[in-house]
């Protein structure tokens, strides 16, 4: 009973998601999970989980990360205690940095032919033994070899690399003579001193002062460009920081949250006097540069009743502050004296439309009221500019929520009743949208729902922004910027449908309960994870408790509830359209999942949710489940 669930679970994930994945993302993830089930640290487990790497800043205590990719490892005196396997780093090809530095880490030293990026290594005061590994020989640019205070034994081996300046094996149980290779022989003889008979009998002639002068102005240079380059990295962090907590609209603010190079390398954007070269990126420039051309003012449309009791005059003279730069432009957040803030979104890249279609479509997408989708207050359209002003949503958006300021003190976790709620919010939008789609627009009700347009308004109100642009662009342009269009249907037949709409949303589910960045709706240049096949191979692989985000994982009565939003996700990632739900039965699910009472948390450093009785029943749940055929 127990194998024929698992069997068959293997059977259907196989044959259904073979959707490409970021290979490099992906390995590098396991090969950090690996190293976190083999430390085993109340504070690693806590802290290494949801999203790693986000461009260049890092999310996970003592990793540091360049454009998505791990480059340094720094776990220093931690107390860790264990026995890295060999190949622990051959997936992490982009390493430069390594340091284990005061733990007690024993067996062999990793295997490090994989990682030819390598410069620093320290794996001083541990307990490792066995040989000095031959693949650091390979390491072209190796810079740094401290490995002194182990119990490593047998000879040294011939480094004779030209960058080699710092070199320790002191204190350990080599033998051996000291290789007479060029790099070895500058250092004195003390740097291999306490070892085994002969190791510490090189040449002594050569450990003249003057060398260790040498060596010493050396190693101050180094330490002096290290704290420089860690100031700047704490900088950058911090930078981040900062823009998560501004962190507000829709798309716009991807773009803030780690890409920045490409709005500073937009050229087109400069005509806005993007001059401020701010931490933020705010910049505050009079909104009048939008209306560029005097004779040709147009005016403020509000829609219906929204008539917010200001007019374009007003606007222009507000003060605004760029939010960032979009996919369909740039959006600012105006500040009208006494009154709310706006969001101005500048739209470009638009299909070319005459006034009545352009309007007749703004219509439709005003007309779409609900209380979980973002008001449209009004528009503004001449030849030359185009915008809409939106409310302007307080707590930000729903990607910085959860993927801004992990590993930091600043993070607050976002628990299972907010994520069952933000669930619940998008559906009913969704199913709004749906009900309510007029085939004769476009083809897809919203055509763009990711975690960057779920906003969050006081008291963390779901709204849903940027439904209906999908009907104002050509579909090539489309087809590059927006979600749907990154469907399975799209791939192989190039449609999208509402039910790619149910695709997307079935992504987003599964972001919220990963925690996990996921490629389709990653900004630019970042690599994210198709969550859809990675969860498939979590559950297959039993590593399911994994899964969960940290953060509502530990919350040990929300199991039932995290499942059964689990499988309506999986339901929605469907490969074939038709086996995707509608969203009305979709909302009808997730009604039927019961938030939790209280926001008990299971001790950290109880491996409860990792254990096997719950894998058993995810994997059994997800195939049993209501007994359907996804
Ligand atoms: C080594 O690590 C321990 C904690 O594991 C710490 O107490 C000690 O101060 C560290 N020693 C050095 C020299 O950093
Ligand atoms: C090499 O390591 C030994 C043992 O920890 C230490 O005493 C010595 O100062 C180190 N030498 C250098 C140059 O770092
Ligand atoms: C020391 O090394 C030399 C070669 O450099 C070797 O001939 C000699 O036997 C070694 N002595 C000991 C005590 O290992
Ligand atoms: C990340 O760092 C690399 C090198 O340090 C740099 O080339 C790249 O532009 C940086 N990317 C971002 C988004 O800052």
């Amino acid at each position: 009973m127990n194998q024929f669930p698992k069997y068959l679970l293997l059977l259907i994930l196989s044959s259904l998601y073979n959707t490409s994945i970021n290979a490099l993302y992906e390995a590098e993830r396991d090969a950090l999970y690996a190293l976190k089930h083999t430390f085993n640290d109340p504070f690693i487990n806590d802290n290494w989980n949801g999203l790693h790497c986000y461009g260049n800043a890092s999310f996970w205590d003592g990793v540091r990360c360049v454009n998505g990719r791990v480059t340094a490892m720094i776990l220093e005196s931690r107390g860790l205690s264990a026995t890295i396997s060999v190949d622990a780093f051959v997936s992490l090809s982009e390493l430069v940095t390594l340091s284990f530095k005061n733990n007690s880490l024993f067996g062999k030293i990793m295997d490090f032919s994989s990682n030819p990026k390598l410069r620093d290594i320290d794996l001083s005061k541990n307990m490792f033994d066995g040989p000095i590994p031959r693949s650091l020989l390979s390491l072209e640019f190796l810079q740094s070899l401290q490995l002194q205070d182990n119990q490593l034994i047998g000879p040294i081996p011939e480094f004779n690399q030209k960058r080699l300046t710092v070199f320790n094996v002191s204190n350990n149980k080599i033998t051996g003579p000291i290789p007479g290779t060029g790099s070895l022989q500058l250092f004195s003889a003390a740097l291999y001193s306490g070892n085994g008979p002969n190791a510490s009998s090189g040449d002594s002639k050569k450990s003249v002062p003057t060398m260790l002068i040498v060596f010493d102005i050396i190693g101050l240079v180094t330490v002096i460009l290290l704290l420089i380059l860690y100031c700047k990295k704490s900088r950058e962090l911090n930078k981040l920081i900062e823009r998560y907590r501004l962190g507000e609209e829709d798309d716009e603010i991807l773009e803030m949250g780690g890409v920045s190079y490409n709005y500073k390398e937009s050229k087109e954007e400069s005509r806005e006097e993007i001059r401020e070269e701010s931490i933020s990126h705010v910049h505050h420039v009079g909104v009048s540069t939008f209306a560029a051309n005097e004779e040709e003012k147009g005016n403020l449309v509000f829609m219906g009743d929204e008539d917010a009791g200001f007019d374009l005059n007003d606007l222009l003279r507000a003060s605004a502050e760029g939010l960032g730069k979009g996919l369909f432009g740039n959006s600012y957040k105006a500040k009208l004296e006494g009154r709310p803030a706006v969001v101005v979104k500048r739209l470009r890249d638009l299909k070319p439309l005459s006034d009545e279609e352009f309007t007749k479509l703004i219509r439709i997408i005003a007309d779409q009221k609900h209380p979980n989708l973002l008001p449209l207050i009004a528009y503004y359209c001449t030849n030359d500019e185009k915008l809409f002003l939106y409310r302007f949503a307080k707590n930000g958006n729903l990607f910085n929520r959860i993927h801004g300021g992990r590993g930091t003190k600043d993070r607050i976790p976002m628990r299972w009743n907010s994520r069952l709620a933000i669930a619940r919010g998008v559906a009913r939008a969704m199913e709004y949208l749906h009900l309510n789609f007029n085939f004769s627009t476009c083809c897809v009700p919203h055509g763009n729902l990711k975690l960057s347009n779920v906003l969050l308004h006081e008291d963390d109100t779901v709204l849903v922004s940027d439904y209906g642009l999908a009907s104002l662009v050509a579909i090539p342009i489309a087809a590059q910027r927006l979600v749907a269009y990154k469907s399975p249907e799209f791939q192989s037949s190039k449609r999208v449908s509402p039910k790619s709409d149910v695709w997307s949303y079935g992504c987003l589910l599964l972001e919220l309960l990963t925690g996990r960045l996921s490629a389709h709706s990653a900004p630019p240049g970042i690599n994210g994870v198709d969550l859809c096949s990675w969860v498939h191979r979590a559950v297959r692989e039993e590593w399911t408790a994994e899964i969960f985000d940290m953060e509502i994982s530990v919350q040990r009565n929300a199991a039932p509830g995290m499942l059964k939003l689990l499988q309506v996700a999986i339901r929605c990632c469907e490969k074939v359209p038709e086996k995707r739900p509608e969203m009305t039965e979709i909302v009808r699910e997730i009604d039927s999942i019961k938030a939790v009472d209280s926001e008990e948390l299971s001790d950290s450093a109880d491996q409860s949710l990792t254990d096997e009785s719950f894998s058993t029943t995810a994997s059994t749940v997800l195939v049993v489940g209501d007994g359907r055929s996804w």
